[in-house]
């Protein structure tokens, strides 16, 4: 008797908890016609400050409808580049290759598309918001990496990327003379 109950009990929740499920929602970008920005969600005002500490206009690689944003926002020191070059390296590599160029394991491997050079055209072109924008919402058959890199990560990637740019394509007598000698000792 009492499992019988228990039974219907469970069925009868069961039954309620669709009902929630199935009652009137709007999802989030749904058009609206009453909200001041046409859609049920807003965007955040400018200096939000997001969940993880970060300013919300960071998170943004996107400028206007088909635009990519031109500058990296946030400031660029050797720390930075430090950082970019360790999660370059742990989340990057294994596809693109160390030095960026495409060459890795995984690219020998892959059939479909593979991860293609990103210190050459048209990459050298790209602006930083759309490696940005890549990294955040993934790219084809690239996935999004934004849940395991926080934004000031992904713009550190995208710094170090195109320090790998530059660095993988210099010419050496433009480099300042002190670097020409030292780079020299290792082309021997
Ligand atoms: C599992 C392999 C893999 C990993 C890891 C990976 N990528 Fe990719 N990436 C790809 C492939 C494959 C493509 C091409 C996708 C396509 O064209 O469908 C691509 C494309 C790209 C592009 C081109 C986007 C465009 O707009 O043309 C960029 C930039 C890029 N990746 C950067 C990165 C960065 C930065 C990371 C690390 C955060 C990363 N990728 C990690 C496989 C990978």
């Amino acid at each position: 008797m009492r499992l019988l109950l228990l039974v219907a009990c469970v069925a009868a929740c069961d039954a309620d908890l669709q009902r929630m499920v199935d009652q009137p929602h709007f999802t989030s970008y749904e058009a609206c016609s009453i909200c001041p920005e046409g859609t049920i969600m807003m965007m955040p005002p400018p200096g939000t400050v997001g969940r993880d500490g970060e300013e919300a206009s960071l998170g943004a690689g996107r400028s206007g409808p088909d635009g990519f944003v031109q500058t990296i926002p946030i400031e660029l020191d050797t720390a930075v580049l430090a950082r970019g070059r360790n999660r370059f390296d742990i989340y990057c590599a294994a596809c693109h290759g160390r030095l960026g160029n495409g060459i890795s394991q995984v690219a020998e491997n892959m059939t479909l598309r593979k991860p293609p050079n990103l210190i050459g055209p048209p990459y050298t072109t790209y602006p930083p918001g759309r490696v940005f924008t890549a990294i955040s919402e993934g790219f084809g058959l690239m996935r999004s990496y934004a849940s395991e890199l926080p934004v000031r990560d992904r713009w550190a990637i995208v710094a170090y990327l195109q320090a790998l740019q530059l660095s993988q394509n210099v010419v050496l007598r433009e480099l300042p003379q002190p670097i020409q000698q030292e780079a020299q000792k290792w082309l021997k």
